[in-house]
């Protein structure tokens, strides 16, 4: 069973540098080895470091009933690689917005400009396919590499939230960005 979200995706999006595709649960263990990796899930809004492929597969197929949730895994266009995952999430069809999650877990593909193009190639799906006005999403103050990539995308910041996040034994702010 597909969720209804995905009916609106007739065909991959293509970006400069990336194709975005519906993520398949072949793409687990390389997603799971990612996230559980300190230097990536730092960034992230979960601690996965204790998660597990059930819990993974449990999660993956909560998302092919969800018809809030939109994942697709970014597959790299030089060498057709799958480098990491991209989604929406609390699709809200009534207010029409959304939240944005990204990750490259191919670190070798950082800093390359991979991530902008995602978010750019997301963001025009979600607004011009899907009829979405609003895009939020939360990203940490050291996360300066990914509040770069969203400027780059035409995501501002519009709240600070003080010292809420614990990382690193220091308390750091949240910030929240939109797209709109
Ligand atoms: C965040 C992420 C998606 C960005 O993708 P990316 O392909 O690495 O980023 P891009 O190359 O497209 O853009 C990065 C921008 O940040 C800049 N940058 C890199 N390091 C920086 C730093 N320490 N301070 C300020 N800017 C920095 C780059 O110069 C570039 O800007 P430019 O294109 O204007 O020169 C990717 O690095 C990633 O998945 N990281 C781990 C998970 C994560 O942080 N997810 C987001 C959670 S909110």
């Amino acid at each position: 069973m597909i969720a209804q979200s995905f009916f609106f995706l007739d065909k991959n999006i293509s970006g400069k540098k990336i194709i975005l595709r519906k993520l398949e649960r072949y793409d687990l263990e390389a997603s799971i080895t990612w996230l559980k990796d300190p230097t990536v899930n730092k960034f992230l809004s979960h601690n996965f470091k204790e998660l597990t492929i059930d819990e993974e597969l449990q999660w993956f197929n909560s998302i092919q009933l969800s018809n809030k949730d939109m994942v697709f895994s970014i597959i790299a266009k030089d060498k057709n690689k799958y480098i990491g995952n991209c989604g929406l999430h609390r699709i809200d069809w009534v207010s029409k917005t959304c939240e944005l999650g990204i990750v490259i877990g191919n670190k070798e593909y950082w800093n390359k400009g991979y991530g902008s193009d995602v978010i750019n190639s997301i963001t025009d799906f979600a607004i011009n396919k899907l009829n979405l006005v609003n895009i939020h999403l939360n990203v940490y103050e050291y996360n300066n590499r990914a509040i770069k990539a969203y400027k780059n995308a035409g995501f501002k910041l519009i709240k600070i939230l003080k010292k809420n996040h614990l990382y690193d034994n220091k308390y750091w702010d949240t910030y929240v960005m939109e797209y709109s």
